[in-house]
């Protein structure tokens, strides 16, 4: 991942890397090099793949670890994955300190064509697909890595 452009936004060091063990285990580790050959201070954070856990359990997680690395308001959570980790990761930026910095590496097609587009972030409610939500808009998507 050519991380020229994520150093020009001028984001603090801190890299939240949020992803599913799957797609983590094809490009986690590039990422997590590219980030740090720029600088950055990546630390990442799991979530098990599928719709499923596109959930506020799945925010409260991401609020834990962003807790526990301390992220600041100039930090950033950069989503790595298909649309289901994009709208999690997205939401969660949001909310995180009112908002800090989304970068989005989308990897899925969908992804790539539909959910980078727009800026709706947002998690399922028990009785409903993504009710829960807010729009937001990343910082920088890349489409490739
Ligand atoms: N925010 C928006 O504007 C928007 C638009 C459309 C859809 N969506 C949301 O996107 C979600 C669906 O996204 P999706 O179709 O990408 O599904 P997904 O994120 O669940 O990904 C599907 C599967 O593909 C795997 N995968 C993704 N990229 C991969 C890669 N490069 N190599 C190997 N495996 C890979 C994932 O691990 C997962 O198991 C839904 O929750 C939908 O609501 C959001």
């Amino acid at each position: 991942m050519k991380v020229k452009e994520i150093s020009g936004l001028k984001m603090g060091k801190k890299v939240l890397v949020v992803s599913n063990p799957e797609i983590f285990s094809h490009y986690g580790e590039t990422v997590l090099t590219s980030l740090e050959s720029a600088g950055f201070e990546p630390s990442t954070h799991l979530i098990p793949a599928g719709e499923a856990y596109k959930t506020l359990d799945s925010i409260s997680g991401i609020y834990d670890t962003a807790l526990d690395y301390r992220l600041e308001r100039s930090s950033t959570m950069l989503a790595l994955g298909g649309g289901v980790i994009r709208d999690i990761t997205g939401f969660a930026a949001a909310t995180w300190l009112r908002g800090i910095n989304f970068v989005q590496v989308p990897t899925s097609l969908l992804a790539m064509i539909d959910a980078s587009i727009g800026g709706k972030t947002g998690v399922n409610h028990p009785d409903g697909k993504n009710l829960i939500g807010a729009f937001y808009q990343p910082r920088l998507v890349f489409h490739r890595v």
